[in-house]
């Protein structure tokens, strides 16, 4: 009896000792109180590849001077809203390669900063005024997540705003009016033009007034994507821009409306190269194009239509 009982209690140290264990690697504890080690006079907090996950207020101390927030490669899946309100001189904060899913409302808004770097998580949700009220904010990085979606009521309030990159996401569409809160496409600013980059999404159509109003932009680039037809229109409110990528879409024609709805300073900054050409079409354009004294990028292009189109059936066969 004596006996039997001792072993009852090796077995229940035995299950003791286990639940005591250091934690396996998925559930590894969150290096977050390292935040708080800093002295409080910090310019930079940089601490890259560590074990941080979700982001509460309190967890980040009020410094004064901090200006330079990088958490990039943690596990944060999570920020409370309000975690960086404390933070007066913050101007960049870099938070990418984390497990966001979402940029919820409160988090950045009435922030001063410049620079966010939100690219290589997980984001598919950007709450309708998550981004709102940044008032100098320039550089918005989003590249490299699972955005859906377009918004054209997102950058309330962001007059700053000239560079949006939201390349490798997963969007199949933008709606008319895409930019209409984005200041920097209305005004003539020389030095700051904007950058729109939707490269290596999943494009398919572009609305007519998608890009309604908007008049300057430095760069817009749609390269591989999914796009067959750009509508009339399209850039019929573009007064100056210096290049508009179109490579590696589905593109086969250019509508004789599209091209007439060029304004003059734009025909040439289209670049159309690796879309899969209907030759005669092409060649249709090219006459329209000289009949109306404009060039056209897409005479580059043109290149892979010299080859008879009945020759290039045959060689398919
Ligand atoms: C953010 O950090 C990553 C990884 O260190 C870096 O590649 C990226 O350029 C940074 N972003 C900005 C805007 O500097
Ligand atoms: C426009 O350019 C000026 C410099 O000429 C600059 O100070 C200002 O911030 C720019 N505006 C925007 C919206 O970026
Ligand atoms: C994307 O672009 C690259 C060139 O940068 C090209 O080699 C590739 O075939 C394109 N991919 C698709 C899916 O169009
Ligand atoms: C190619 O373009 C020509 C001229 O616009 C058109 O008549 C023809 O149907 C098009 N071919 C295909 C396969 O779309």
């Amino acid at each position: 009896m004596c006996c039997l009982k001792a072993i009852f209690l090796c077995l229940i140290v035995v299950v003791k000792i286990q639940f005591c264990k250091p934690t396996s690697p998925t559930e590894s504890p969150s290096d977050k109180s390292i935040l708080l080690d800093f002295p409080d006079d910090t310019l930079q907090l940089i601490l890259i590849g560590k074990r941080i996950n979700n982001l509460k207020r309190g967890d980040i101390k009020g410094f004064k001077n901090l200006f330079d927030i990088e958490l990039c490669n943690n596990k944060i899946e999570n920020i409370e809203p309000g975690t960086f309100d404390i933070l007066p001189k913050l101007e960049r904060m870099n938070l990418s390669e984390n497990s966001l899913t979402k940029v919820e409302n409160g988090v950045f808004n009435n922030l001063n900063i410049r620079i966010l770097d939100l690219s290589w998580n997980k984001i598919s949700v950007i709450e309708e005024t998550a981004l709102n009220d940044m008032p100098e904010l320039t550089s918005l990085y989003l590249g490299n997540n699972e955005i859906t979606k377009w918004n054209p009521n997102w950058f309330q309030r962001t007059p700053k705003l000239i560079r949006l990159v939201f390349e490798h996401n997963n969007l199949n569409s933008l709606p008319e009016n895409a930019f209409q809160n984005i200041e920097s496409t209305r005004t003539d600013n020389k030095t700051d033009m904007c950058w729109l980059d939707f490269s290596y999404n999943q494009i398919t159509e572009l609305h007519p007034k998608t890009f309604a109003g908007v008049k300057y932009a430095e760069g817009i680039n749609f390269k591989n994507n999914s796009i067959s037809d750009l509508p009339p229109g399209l850039f019929s409110s573009l007064e100056k821009t210096s290049l508009i990528w179109f490579w590696y879409n589905q593109i086969t024609c250019l509508s004789d409306e599209f091209l007439e709805s060029l304004p003059p300073t734009l025909s040439d900054n289209i670049e159309l190269d690796f879309n899969p050409w209907n030759c005669s079409c092409v060649e249709k354009s090219h006459d329209w194009s000289k009949a109306h004294g404009k060039t056209l990028s897409v005479l580059i292009t043109y290149f892979d239509c010299v080859v008879d189109p009945l020759l290039k059936d045959g060689d398919a066969e």
